[in-house]
C-alpha cells in the first residue's frame, strides 16, 4: 500500500474513485469477462481487469488516502466493485472450461471402428507358393531342396551335363553370356546345372528338387520371358529304374493337380538324359474326356487330353563320370519343368506377362493360397 498521501490532490483521487468511475470501470471489465471467448483471452481479461495494475486496482491504493467518511465509501463501492469482477471471472472461468472439455472430447475423440490397417496388404507372387508347394511335396518323399547359383559356369550348365562344344543351346541367340566375352560364365539357361553341384557337394545316394530363376534370349511376350523358372528333380541310388521315375512324376502330378492325375512319356532327347523323354500331365479339367466320341471341348489342353509339362530321363552315365559317380554301381533319373507354364495352365492364365509384371491386382488373386 501507498504512504498517507501528503500531496492531497482532491480532484484525481475524486475522479478515479467517484461512484460514476468506479462503476464505469466494473462495466468495463464485466463486458471484457463477458466477450472472452476462450480461455487464453479470459486470462488477459483477468490480467487488465483484476490484476495488480488494473483500474480498479489502482483506484483501491488510492482509499487509505481518503477522509474516513469518504474512505467508507469508496471502500465499499470499489471492493464490490472488485468482488463482481472477481466472481465474474470465476463464472465465466467455469462456463469457458467446460466448453473446453466438451470440444476437446469431440476432437480427440478415437473411433475405434475405424480400419486401422490402412497399408494395404500385398500377397505372395503364385511362383514363390508354387515352388514351396513343390518343395513341400518333394521333401515329404525324401528328398533335399538343393540351390545353386543363377549366374553360373558354362561347364556346369553346358559341358558336365554332356553338351556338345558345338550344341546349338551355347549360341548367343539362345544363351545370355556374362561379359568379357569368353569368361565361359553365363546366366544358367535351365535349373539342370544344379543336378551336378549337387552330386559334387553330397554324399550319395542324393534325392534333391531344385527350384530357381532361369534366363534365356527371349523377347518378352505372352508365351515367353527372358527370366523364367524351373524346377528340377534328380534322384541318383543304386538300381535306380525309369519306373522309380513315372512312379514319382505320377505323385508329383497327383500332389499338384489332384488324385488319379497321372503323366505320360514320349520318348525326346537331352543331352543329360540316356533315354530321355517329354513329361505330359492328364489334362486335370477333362481328364481326357474331350478326345472321345462326343466328349465336349476342352479349353486347357485344347482337347489334347494331355498337356506338355516339361522333360526327363535316366541321368546319362556321362553327367554321372563327369560328377565323379561310377555310373555301373549307380543310376539315376532326373526331371524338370517350367514354373509359369504349370501356373499358366493350372491357374488358366493366358498372357505369361501377367506372373512377371509385379502388378499386386494379379497377386493378390492368389493370396489365399498357402
Ligand atoms: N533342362 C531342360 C530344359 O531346360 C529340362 C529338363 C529335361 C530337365 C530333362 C531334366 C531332364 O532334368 O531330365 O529344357
Amino acid at each position: 500500500m501507498p504512504a498517507p498521501n501528503s500531496a492531497f490532490d482532491p480532484v484525481e483521487v475524486v475522479a478515479a474513485l467517484a461512484p460514476a468511475e468506479v462503476a464505469r470501470r466494473r462495466d468495463e471489465a464485466l463486458a471484457a469477462v463477458a466477450a472472452a471467448a476462450d480461455l487464453d483471452a479470459l486470462k488477459a481479461v483477468r490480467l487488465a481487469h483484476a490484476g495488480d495494475r488494473s483500474p480498479l486496482a489502482l483506484a483501491n491504493r488510492e482509499i487509505g488516502a481518503q477522509p474516513p467518511q469518504a474512505k467508507a465509501d469508496a471502500g465499499k463501492r470499489v471492493g464490490a466493485a472488485r468482488r463482481a469482477v472477481v466472481e465474474a471471472l470465476t463464472t465465466r472461468q467455469v462456463e469457458l472450461e467446460v466448453e473446453r472439455d466438451a470440444r476437446v472430447l469431440v476432437e480427440e475423440a478415437v473411433d475405434v471402428t475405424l480400419p486401422w490397417d490402412r497399408v494395404p496388404r500385398g500377397a505372395r507372387h503364385p511362383l514363390t507358393t508354387i515352388q514351396e508347394r513343390i518343395a513341400d511335396v518333394f521333401v515329404a518323399m525324401g528328398y533335399e531342396v538343393a540351390e545353386g547359383p543363377e549366374v553360373e559356369h558354362e561347364w556346369f550348365n553346358f559341358d558336365a551335363l554332356n553338351f556338345r562344344r558345338d550344341h546349338p543351346a551355347r549360341e548367343l541367340q539362345d544363351t545370355l553370356f556374362v561379359e568379357p566375352m569368353g569368361s565361359g560364365v553365363v546366366m544358367r539357361t535351365h535349373t539342370s546345372p544344379v543336378q551336378v553341384r549337387a552330386l559334387l557337394e553330397r554324399d550319395l545316394p542324393v534325392y534333391v528338387v531344385c527350384p530357381g530363376r532361369t534366363f534365356r534370349a527371349d523377347a518378352l511376350d505372352a508365351t515367353h520371358t527372358p527370366v523364367f523358372s524351373q524346377v528340377e528333380g534328380l534322384a541318383v541310388d543304386e538300381g535306380i529304374t525309369m519306373g522309380h521315375l513315372k512312379g514319382t512324376l505320377d505323385a508329383f502330378a497327383a500332389a499338384m493337380f489332384g488324385v488319379g492325375v497321372s503323366t505320360r512319356l514320349r520318348p525326346s532327347y537331352f543331352p543329360f538324359t540316356e533315354p530321355s523323354a517329354e513329361v505330359d500331365l492328364r489334362c486335370f479339367v477333362c481328364r481326357g474326356s474331350s478326345t472321345e466320341p462326343g466328349g465336349a471341348p476342352c479349353r486347357t489342353c485344347s482337347s489334347e487330353g494331355w498337356i506338355e509339362w516339361g522333360g526327363c530321363g535316366m541321368v546319362n552315365p556321362n553327367v554321372l563320370r563327369a560328377c565323379g559317380v561310377d555310373p555301373d554301381r549307380y543310376s539315376g533319373f532326373a526331371f524338370g519343368m517350367g514354373l509359369e507354364r504349370t501356373l499358366m495352365f493350372r491357374h488358366d492364365i493366358a498372357d505369361m506377362r501377367d506372373l512377371v509384371d509385379g502388378d499386386v491386382r494379379f497377386t493378390l488373386a492368389f493370396g489365399m493360397e498357402a
